[in-house]
């Protein structure tokens, strides 16, 4: 097991990936760190499919809103380079801000439309962050494949849009999200739980499973999908809900039926922790009676 090589520079980033480029496809998962389970699960399908890994590890502060946790958002980097050894990653990129963000304030940002939805509602700025770092890692790196997590489900839809809008020359792979045994979407934030908030953090994982049971006996419509999910969320007084949307997992515009498949998304925030979880519906929803 040999450790992965820790780049800083963009100009030491480039050369390592035009060298890697002779050695076969490059994968690319963008992280901010303080790595779990659901980011190992990227890196493995990464290093499982492609011939070179290059992990990023930057805490990008252009998608942290002025009153969001951006000073406290965890930072273990030698716990994670350990992991990524484990792995077997071939570079990490790790840039401070100054690398990526030299100037004062960047003439040039990426908006993608849809950014302005569910968590881009709640959080302004945040999506246009996401995209803008996003497109710079891909540019600096060069590969063939991107892995990105279904857990973050709004962030797929807007880095879709973008790799196809602005033809970045790679395909973009989204992996299932990890959970805890007893249902909580793995995340970097699940650290800020106290051990009460914990217990009430399994309302997320509880609303969409309700819903998605009421999917499998039959139920189509949205709003129904809807009102099951905030009445499960209401079960947990001290649970703030920020959205409960059921749409179209590629427009993210609310759809009125789940027939031919949907997301379900949900937001809240328990003390000074936000969460967000989702589940897919799969086309397979479409109604037996008109297959
Ligand atoms: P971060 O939250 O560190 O997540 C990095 C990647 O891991 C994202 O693609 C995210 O969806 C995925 N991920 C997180 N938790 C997961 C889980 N439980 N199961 C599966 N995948 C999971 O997302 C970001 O960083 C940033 O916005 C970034 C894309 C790096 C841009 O700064």
């Amino acid at each position: 097991m040999s450790s992965p090589e820790v780049i800083t520079s963009i100009a030491a980033m480039r050369e390592a990936s035009s060298r890697a480029k002779r050695r076969g496809t490059i994968a690319l998962v963008p992280t901010m760190g303080a790595l779990h389970e659901g980011h190992l699960s990227l890196i493995r399908e990464a290093r499982a499919t492609c011939d070179v890994v290059v992990v990023s590890v930057f805490v990008n502060p252009t998608q942290f809103g002025p009153n969001e946790d951006f000073t406290r958002y965890p930072r273990t980097f030698d716990a994670d380079l350990k992991l990524l050894e484990q792995e077997e990653v071939d570079y990490v990129f790790t840039p401070d801000a100054a690398e990526m963000y030299p100037t004062e304030g960047a003439a040039t940002f990426v908006d993608v439309r849809i950014g302005d939805l569910l968590d881009g509602a709640n959080r302004p700025g945040h999506f246009r962050g996401v995209a803008t770092v996003v497109a710079k890692l891909l540019h600096i790196t060069s590969p063939d494949v991107a892995f990105f997590g279904q857990k973050d489900a709004a962030q797929v839809a807007v880095l879709r849009a973008m790799v196809r809008d602005l033809n970045f020359p790679l395909k973009l792979v989204v992996c299932p999200t990890v959970r805890e045994p007893d249902g909580l979407a793995m995340s970097s934030r699940n650290r800020y739980l106290t051990g009460s908030e914990r217990a009430q953090s399994l309302v997320l994982y509880r609303a969409l499973s309700e819903a998605q049971s009421k999917v499998l006996r039959g139920v189509r419509d949205a709003s129904e999908l809807r009102d099951t999910m905030r009445n499960v969320l209401s079960t947990e007084p001290a649970v703030l809900t920020e959205y409960v949307e059921v749409v179209n997992p590629d427009t993210l515009l609310p759809i009125d039926d789940v027939s031919e498949g949907g997301l379900l998304a949900v937001a809240v925030r328990i003390g000074q922790t936000r969460l967000i979880d989702n589940a897919l519906l799969p086309a397979s929803a479409r109604s037996k009676r008109c297959a």
